[in-house]
């Protein structure tokens, strides 16, 4: 029988799939219930030093045509001292817990990845690419230096490994970040962030959203997640967490082909009605289609599209 257990940075999970930071994972409740929808880890919402409130109403669109997301939510988070309860919540229920940490500045990264591994965490994921905070991720890791800094000295400083979370824009190049963050010590780079866009209403010639920082996340960006992936796996042979745009059992599929160990989703998950069924249903065709393919596990198909 074919084996959909991973590793991904010396996790050793049961399959491939987890949620993406910023679904639930931001108060103990909403711990308990991503726990117990058979994720293989569970991924906290970017937690800064200080709690963040959400952004004032309108703040999201679903475009159901698409489906996909416009969110300008602003980071809200309960802040680092909110960081035990999670970890707990999550520990309690047996399963690994990833948390993300933000921030504006070298010093905020180091306090809050210390806080997460003090409360227990599995691992960190530093979200570097947050498009919908002004100071934060996208603006402050689009320098090279300032990148190499954060993920250096996060490392230095702790025993548990460090993921770094990556995005596509118009301002950066993606490939010399991965390359710096993997320079650095990032055990694994999380492919990619919502992507920063902006959306227009002509009628009241004004932002659709209450600020101009969005992030567009679901359907329209599968491809694109993808070729980050595969694009960052070609160059390094990095292992990566691969995420956007996420539907069906054949998107996991061929996000593995293109490199990534694991999967993170966010905007399916958020509209499935029965979300535990959903992942479940995920992770038997990709059984099947691991054994239909003679894979003998999910590790032997990683990257497998570059062999051929
Ligand atoms: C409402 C919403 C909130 C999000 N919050 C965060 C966050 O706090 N931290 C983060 O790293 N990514 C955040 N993201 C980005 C997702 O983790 C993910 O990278 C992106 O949505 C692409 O995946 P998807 O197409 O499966 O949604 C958020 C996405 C959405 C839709």
């Amino acid at each position: 029988m074919s084996n959909l257990a991973t590793t991904v940075c010396g996790l050793r999970l049961r399959h491939p799939i987890m949620n993406g930071s910023g679904l639930l994972g931001s108060t103990r409740e909403e711990m308990r219930i991503l726990s117990s929808w058979n994720l293989a880890a569970v991924v906290t919402k970017t937690i800064t030093q200080r709690p963040r409130a959400m952004r004032k109403p309108p703040n999201i669109i679903y475009l159901s045509d698409v489906n996909a997301l416009v969110n300008s939510l602003g980071l809200p988070n309960p802040g680092a001292s909110g960081v035990f309860e999670l970890v707990e919540e999550a520990k309690s229920c047996g399963i690994p817990v990833i948390v993300s940490v933000g921030g504006n500045s070298l010093e905020e990264y180091l306090k809050v990845s210390s806080i997460a591994e003090e409360a227990g965490a599995d691992a960190v994921e530093l979200n570097l690419s947050c498009p919908t905070a002004k100071g934060y991720g996208l603006d402050l890791a689009s320098e090279y230096h300032a990148l190499g800094s954060i993920v250096s000295n996060v490392v230095g400083l702790l025993k548990i490994p460090v993921i770094v979370k990556l995005g596509v824009s118009f301002r950066q190049s993606l490939i010399s970040l991965a390359g710096k963050a993997l320079e650095e010590g990032a055990r694994a780079i999380t492919l990619i962030n919502s992507i920063k866009v902006v959306s227009i209403d002509p009628e009241k010639i004004s932002y659709s959203l209450s600020s101009s920082d969005m992030g567009y996340s679901g359907a329209p960006i599968y491809y694109i997640g993808l070729r980050a992936v595969y694009e960052v796996y070609r160059e390094f042979g990095a292992e990566i967490i691969g995420c956007g745009g996420i539907r069906r059992w054949t998107d996991v599929a061929s996000y593995i082909l293109a490199g990534a160990r694991s999967v993170q989703i966010v905007t399916s998950l958020m509209r499935a009605r029965k979300p535990r069924e959903y992942v479940e249903e995920l992770l038997d065709k990709l059984k099947d289609w691991l054994e239909a393919k003679r894979f003998s596990s999910i590790e032997a198909a990683v990257g497998y599209i570059h062999k051929i």
